[in-house]
Protein backbone atom coordinates (compact mmCIF):
# COMPACT_ATOMS: atom_id res chain seq x y z
CA UNK A 1 0.00 0.00 0.00
CA UNK A 2 1.46 2.97 -0.74
CA UNK A 3 1.59 5.69 2.11
CA UNK A 4 3.45 7.70 4.26
CA UNK A 5 4.93 7.32 8.19
CA UNK A 6 4.64 10.47 10.32
CA UNK A 7 8.49 8.97 11.93
CA UNK A 8 10.38 5.84 12.10
CA UNK A 9 7.84 3.55 13.80
CA UNK A 10 10.96 1.51 14.16
CA UNK A 11 12.67 3.63 16.40
CA UNK A 12 10.16 5.54 18.17
CA UNK A 13 7.31 2.83 19.24
CA UNK A 14 7.97 1.13 22.15
CA UNK A 15 7.60 -2.90 21.42
CA UNK A 16 6.33 -3.24 25.19
CA UNK A 17 2.86 -1.29 24.30
CA UNK A 18 2.75 -3.64 21.71
CA UNK A 19 2.37 -6.20 23.45
CA UNK A 20 0.70 -5.52 25.91
CA UNK A 21 -2.72 -4.20 23.64
CA UNK A 22 -4.99 -6.79 23.36
CA UNK A 23 -5.42 -9.10 20.16
CA UNK A 24 -6.30 -7.11 17.26
CA UNK A 25 -4.82 -3.66 18.10
CA UNK A 26 -1.82 -2.24 16.90
CA UNK A 27 0.63 0.69 17.41
CA UNK A 28 1.23 2.48 14.14
CA UNK A 29 2.87 6.16 13.59
CA UNK A 30 0.16 8.39 11.87
CA UNK A 31 -0.02 7.84 7.99
CA UNK A 32 -0.62 9.69 5.50
CA UNK A 33 -3.77 7.16 4.85
CA UNK A 34 -5.17 7.59 8.15
CA UNK A 35 -7.90 10.06 6.50
CA UNK A 36 -9.84 7.42 5.05
CA UNK A 37 -9.32 5.60 8.32
CA UNK A 38 -11.56 7.70 10.77
CA UNK A 39 -8.34 9.50 12.40
CA UNK A 40 -10.28 12.77 12.46
CA UNK A 41 -13.55 10.81 13.86
CA UNK A 42 -11.84 10.04 16.51
CA UNK A 43 -10.63 13.40 17.48
CA UNK A 44 -13.51 14.54 17.36
CA UNK A 45 -14.74 12.80 20.45
CA UNK A 46 -12.09 15.30 22.03
CA UNK A 47 -12.72 18.82 20.35
CA UNK A 48 -14.18 20.47 17.43
CA UNK A 49 -11.87 19.06 14.14
CA UNK A 50 -13.67 21.41 11.22
CA UNK A 51 -14.15 20.37 7.80
CA UNK A 52 -11.01 18.99 6.43
CA UNK A 53 -11.05 18.23 3.27
CA UNK A 54 -7.97 15.23 1.70
CA UNK A 55 -5.72 18.56 0.81
CA UNK A 56 -6.35 20.15 4.01
CA UNK A 57 -5.49 16.88 5.59
CA UNK A 58 -2.34 16.91 3.23
CA UNK A 59 -0.90 19.92 3.57
CA UNK A 60 -1.30 19.37 7.53
CA UNK A 61 0.19 15.88 7.25
CA UNK A 62 3.03 17.29 5.70
CA UNK A 63 3.73 19.85 7.53
CA UNK A 64 3.68 17.39 10.40
CA UNK A 65 6.01 15.26 8.59
CA UNK A 66 8.81 17.76 7.61
CA UNK A 67 8.88 18.76 11.78
CA UNK A 68 9.11 15.28 12.60
CA UNK A 69 11.63 15.91 15.10
CA UNK A 70 8.94 18.07 16.97
CA UNK A 71 5.82 16.21 15.72
CA UNK A 72 5.48 12.66 17.30
CA UNK A 73 1.19 11.27 16.54
CA UNK A 74 0.84 7.68 17.12
CA UNK A 75 -2.18 5.57 16.32
CA UNK A 76 -3.97 2.25 17.93
CA UNK A 77 -5.70 0.88 14.94
CA UNK A 78 -8.51 -2.27 15.87
CA UNK A 79 -7.11 -4.60 13.03
CA UNK A 80 -10.82 -6.18 12.38
CA UNK A 81 -11.96 -2.76 10.85
CA UNK A 82 -8.97 -1.30 9.62
CA UNK A 83 -10.09 1.82 11.50
CA UNK A 84 -8.23 4.10 14.38
CA UNK A 85 -9.57 3.40 17.87
CA UNK A 86 -8.00 5.68 19.75
CA UNK A 87 -4.32 8.28 19.06
CA UNK A 88 -1.99 10.88 21.07
CA UNK A 89 0.54 12.97 20.19
CA UNK A 90 3.91 14.20 21.97
CA UNK A 91 5.41 17.71 21.05
CA UNK A 92 9.27 17.95 21.86
CA UNK A 93 10.11 21.02 22.92
CA UNK A 94 14.33 21.92 22.92
CA UNK A 95 15.43 24.18 25.58
CA UNK A 96 18.45 26.44 26.90
CA UNK A 97 17.29 25.10 30.53
CA UNK A 98 18.47 22.07 32.32
CA UNK A 99 21.28 22.25 29.80
CA UNK A 100 19.73 21.86 26.48
CA UNK A 101 17.19 19.76 28.07
CA UNK A 102 14.08 18.43 26.00
CA UNK A 103 10.53 18.72 27.34
CA UNK A 104 7.78 16.33 25.58
CA UNK A 105 4.22 17.62 26.21
CA UNK A 106 0.92 15.33 25.48
CA UNK A 107 -1.55 16.81 23.52
CA UNK A 108 -4.67 15.22 21.75
CA UNK A 109 -5.53 12.19 23.56
CA UNK A 110 -8.84 10.19 22.30
CA UNK A 111 -9.92 7.32 22.76
CA UNK A 112 -12.94 6.17 20.00
CA UNK A 113 -16.35 5.68 22.19
CA UNK A 114 -17.14 1.99 21.08
CA UNK A 115 -13.36 1.51 22.52
CA UNK A 116 -13.42 3.34 25.62
CA UNK A 117 -12.86 1.58 29.10
CA UNK A 118 -10.01 -0.85 27.14
CA UNK A 119 -6.97 -0.21 28.19
CA UNK A 120 -6.24 1.84 24.87
CA UNK A 121 -5.94 5.65 26.45
CA UNK A 122 -3.17 4.39 29.02
CA UNK A 123 -1.32 2.49 25.91
CA UNK A 124 -1.24 5.64 24.12
CA UNK A 125 -0.07 7.41 27.09
CA UNK A 126 2.81 4.47 27.79
CA UNK A 127 3.65 4.83 24.39
CA UNK A 128 4.42 8.77 23.86
CA UNK A 129 6.04 8.53 27.45
CA UNK A 130 8.24 6.08 25.96
CA UNK A 131 8.65 8.15 22.91
CA UNK A 132 9.77 10.78 25.53
CA UNK A 133 12.20 8.58 26.66
CA UNK A 134 13.43 8.07 23.70
CA UNK A 135 14.14 11.77 22.54
CA UNK A 136 15.95 12.14 25.99
CA UNK A 137 13.04 14.42 27.86
CA UNK A 138 13.95 15.08 31.08
CA UNK A 139 10.34 15.74 32.02
CA UNK A 140 6.45 14.86 30.05
CA UNK A 141 3.87 17.29 30.95
CA UNK A 142 0.32 17.69 29.74
CA UNK A 143 -2.97 19.63 30.53
CA UNK A 144 -6.24 18.30 31.18
CA UNK A 145 -9.60 18.87 32.61
CA UNK A 146 -10.41 18.05 36.46
CA UNK A 147 -12.33 14.35 35.37
CA UNK A 148 -9.47 13.37 33.52
CA UNK A 149 -7.30 13.55 36.55
CA UNK A 150 -7.81 10.29 38.03
CA UNK A 151 -7.29 8.61 34.21
CA UNK A 152 -4.01 10.30 34.32
CA UNK A 153 -2.45 9.52 38.04
CA UNK A 154 -3.26 6.24 36.54
CA UNK A 155 -0.61 6.65 33.59
CA UNK A 156 1.75 7.44 36.19
CA UNK A 157 1.42 11.33 36.79
CA UNK A 158 0.57 13.66 39.56
CA UNK A 159 -1.01 16.94 39.49
CA UNK A 160 1.24 20.09 39.34
CA UNK A 161 1.15 23.55 39.23
CA UNK A 162 -1.62 25.20 37.15
CA UNK A 163 -2.66 25.81 33.89
CA UNK A 164 -3.74 29.33 31.94
CA UNK A 165 -4.98 30.53 29.02
CA UNK A 166 -5.51 33.31 26.63
CA UNK A 167 -7.56 32.72 23.54
CA UNK A 168 -7.22 35.25 20.66
CA UNK A 169 -10.39 37.35 19.87
CA UNK A 170 -11.10 36.22 16.13
CA UNK A 171 -13.84 39.00 16.17
CA UNK A 172 -11.33 41.90 15.86
CA UNK A 173 -7.80 43.02 14.96
CA UNK A 174 -5.23 42.54 17.60
CA UNK A 175 -1.40 43.79 18.36
N1 LIG B 1 -12.10 9.04 35.54
C1 LIG B 1 -11.58 8.08 36.36
N2 LIG B 1 -10.89 7.01 35.91
C2 LIG B 1 -10.74 6.89 34.58
C3 LIG B 1 -11.27 7.82 33.66
C4 LIG B 1 -11.96 8.96 34.19
N3 LIG B 1 -12.44 9.92 33.41
N4 LIG B 1 -10.95 7.44 32.40
C5 LIG B 1 -10.27 6.27 32.54
N5 LIG B 1 -10.14 5.96 33.85
C6 LIG B 1 -9.43 4.82 34.43
C7 LIG B 1 -10.00 3.49 33.98
O1 LIG B 1 -11.08 3.08 34.80
C8 LIG B 1 -8.78 2.59 34.10
O2 LIG B 1 -8.61 2.26 35.47
P1 LIG B 1 -8.20 0.76 35.97
O3 LIG B 1 -6.79 0.56 35.46
O4 LIG B 1 -8.27 0.83 37.44
O5 LIG B 1 -9.16 -0.18 35.34
C9 LIG B 1 -7.62 3.50 33.70
O6 LIG B 1 -8.08 4.84 33.95
C10 LIG B 1 -7.22 3.36 32.24
O7 LIG B 1 -8.38 3.61 31.47
P2 LIG B 1 -8.46 3.31 29.90
O8 LIG B 1 -9.32 2.11 29.66
O9 LIG B 1 -7.10 3.27 29.31
O10 LIG B 1 -9.23 4.61 29.41
P3 LIG B 1 -9.79 4.90 27.95
O11 LIG B 1 -9.20 4.02 26.94
O12 LIG B 1 -11.28 4.94 28.03
O13 LIG B 1 -9.25 6.39 27.69
C11 LIG B 1 -9.75 8.75 27.82
C12 LIG B 1 -9.48 7.44 28.61
C13 LIG B 1 -8.54 9.07 26.95
C14 LIG B 1 -9.96 9.86 28.84
C15 LIG B 1 -11.00 8.50 26.95
O14 LIG B 1 -12.10 8.26 27.77
C16 LIG B 1 -11.34 9.64 25.99
O15 LIG B 1 -10.92 9.64 24.83
N6 LIG B 1 -12.14 10.63 26.46
C17 LIG B 1 -12.62 11.73 25.61
C18 LIG B 1 -11.49 12.66 25.15
C19 LIG B 1 -10.64 13.18 26.31
O16 LIG B 1 -11.13 13.63 27.33
N7 LIG B 1 -9.29 13.10 26.11
C20 LIG B 1 -8.28 13.57 27.07
C21 LIG B 1 -8.05 15.04 26.85
S1 LIG B 1 -6.66 15.68 27.76
C22 LIG B 1 -5.34 15.71 26.65
O17 LIG B 1 -5.51 15.47 25.47
C23 LIG B 1 -3.93 16.02 27.17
Amino acid sequence: MNFKALFDGSKYLSPEVQANLHEGYRLYPLRSMDYDRGYLDVLSVLTEVGQHTRESWNSQFQFMKKHNDTYFTITITDEKTNRIAATGTILIEHKFVHFNGCVGHIEDIAVDASHQGKKLGLRVIEALKYIGQVNGCYKVILDCNVNNIPFYEKCGFTPKESQMAWYIPQDKPHL
